[in-house]
């Protein structure tokens, strides 16, 4: 039965766009929980590569307004209309933000990419646990977000990767059907 319901919620989990968000609160102790979700990612070595930082006080006005001026500078009039440069000024107004940032441990030295796969399976538990509460979220790498991060201090060997956008969906929204190829184009067996 456990597989069942994991197999359902991992089938669940879907990207939910801020502009989906409704403006209700999530709490602290909320967060708390998913965070505390992603800490159980496997590491290699034990090394939990990671921190996160909840973005508050003006960063959800700031980064929607930083995105829209972003676009606007990158794309043509007709690629990014005037009413679209409206609709991002507040496009993050109801996310919670969630830094996410990447802090490869200097005492183990392993390949980056194995501590990226760890901090990935910890967004994974995040995006997991947001879906068993009914919490829409996504990861945002997107240009403009990128390079808003730039904006905040860091250690030197830390990095951002991105941020992890949260927040209660709205009734009865779209989310993508984004289909999945099938198991036998992606699973072979050698002998
Ligand atoms: C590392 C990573 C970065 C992503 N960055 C973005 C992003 O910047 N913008 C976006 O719209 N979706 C982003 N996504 C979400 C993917 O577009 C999404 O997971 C994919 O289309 C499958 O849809 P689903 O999550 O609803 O199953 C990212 C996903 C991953 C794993």
């Amino acid at each position: 039965m456990i597989f069942n319901d994991l197999t359902a919620l991992i089938k669940r989990r879907k990207t939910t766009y801020a502009s989906d968000f409704t403006d209700e609160v999530i709490s602290k102790e909320i967060i708390e929980r998913i965070v505390a979700n992603a800490l159980w990612a496997p590491t290699h070595k034990l090394t939990q590569p990671w921190r996160f930082i909840v973005l508050g006080g003006n960063h959800k006005q700031e980064l929607g307004c930083f995105m829209a001026e972003y676009y606007r500078k990158k794309y043509t009039e007709e690629e990014f209309s005037n009413e679209r440069y409206e609709e991002t000024k507040t496009y993050t107004e109801n996310a919670t933000l969630l830094g996410l940032v990447f802090q490869p441990s200097q005492r183990a030295q392993l390949p980056e990419w194995e501590e990226i796969a760890a901090i990935s399976s910890a967004v994974q538990n995040m995006w997991l646990s947001c879906t068993a509460l009914n919490i829409g979220s996504y990861w945002d790498t997107s240009e403009a977000t990128m390079k808003y991060t730039e904006r905040i201090a860091l250690k030197e060997n830390e990095k951002f990767l991105g941020i992890f956008l949260m927040g209660y969906p709205k009734e009865n929204i779209q989310l993508g059907n984004r289909r999945r190829k099938p198991l036998s184009k992606k699973l072979t067996w050698e002998n």
